[in-house]
């Protein structure tokens, strides 16, 4: 089942002078569950996109439906309420740096009306989803860019939303941090059943956890399908170069090898062994 159906969405920024299309005829469908990947290079369009999903942006052109609503026909009381269907996280995260771990993560409970009481519960229980049980009374620069995103997914899920919109949210990482926040929404994903919109410009992210992906390129969306497939059979240049960057970009034979790995079990992982042998002859 669709939950976010576009068709022919096209978003033009007016300027003074100029005008820019963001945005050109992008159709696609996210179905329930899915961890659906948006890849493309810096002004490819990615952000806008998602920010039309709840209604940050107003696209100019085509339709749009997210949970079998058309956006567009929304008033804006009606839009804010809509809006908690949808969590969102960031690459910095938006903290609040003056609120605590429990206090920034209650706020849009508290923005919804929750009780006191029922907002304290809840964003308790949200702590131990996210691991960060024992930081309830940190403030964010007492925390690591890891955790700091924990408190960032746990506030996008306060609400119980129905959707995650991540935009480059592992883009500040380094990488084994990357790789334990994508392992936590994936987890989420089995567990709440929570379907994400995952924006980054890295294939690694993609292949870790996405199980279909659309790849931008000048608001165009110019390839998508299963991670699978695309692997695979890259039919364009950008996507050909997405993938292989995923790959060690120093040996071509190392990369042809890799490759050939990838196009039988897409979600491999590689280590690379260095032996460090003693030059005999000096001794
Ligand atoms: N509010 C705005 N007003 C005018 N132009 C905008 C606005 N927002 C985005 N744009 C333009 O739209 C295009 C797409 O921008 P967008 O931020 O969606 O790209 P992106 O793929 O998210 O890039 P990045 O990877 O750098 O975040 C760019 O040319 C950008 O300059
Ligand atoms: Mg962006």
């Amino acid at each position: 089942m669709s939950i976010i159906e576009l068709k022919e969405i096209t978003k033009i920024f007016e300027g003074r002078s100029e005008s820019v299309k963001a945005l050109d005829k992008v159709t696609l469908n996210v179905d329930k569950g899915d961890i659906y990947g948006i890849i493309g290079y810096s002004g490819a369009g990615k952000s806008t996109l998602v920010r039309l999903f709840n209604g940050l942006e107003i696209a100019s052109g085509g339709t749009l439906k997210v949970l079998g609503q058309e956006i567009s026909e929304l008033k804006t009381k009606e839009l804010r309420a809509f809006r908690q269907k949808l969590g969102m996280i960031f690459q910095h995260f938006n903290l609040l740096w003056s609120k605590t771990v429990l206090e920034n993560i209650e706020l849009p409970l508290k923005m919804a009306g929750v009780s006191k009481i029922k907002r304290k519960q809840r964003a308790e229980e949200l702590v131990s989803l996210v691991g960060l049980a024992g930081h309830e009374d940190h403030y964010p620069n007492q925390l690591s860019g890891g955790q700091k995103q924990r408190v960032g997914i746990a506030r996008a899920l306060a609400n119980n939303p129905e959707i995650l919109l991540s935009d480059e949210s592992t883009s500040a990482l380094d990488p084994q941090t990357t790789d334990e926040i994508l392992d936590l929404l994936l987890d989420l994903n089995r567990k709440l059943e929570l379907t994400i919109v995952l924006i980054t410009h890295e294939m690694h992210v993609i292949r870790r956890i996405a199980n279909k992906v659309a790849v931008m390129e000048k608001g165009r969306v110019i390839e998508q399908g299963e991670v699978v497939e695309l692997f695979n059979y890259p039919k364009t240049e950008t996507t050909r170069k997405f993938v292989q960057q995923d790959i060690d970009p120093r040996s071509e034979d190392t990369s042809e090898f890799v490759m050939k790995v990838l196009q039988k079990n897409p979600t491999a992982r590689f280590a690379e062994l260095i032996f460090n042998i003693p030059d005999q002859s000096r001794s």
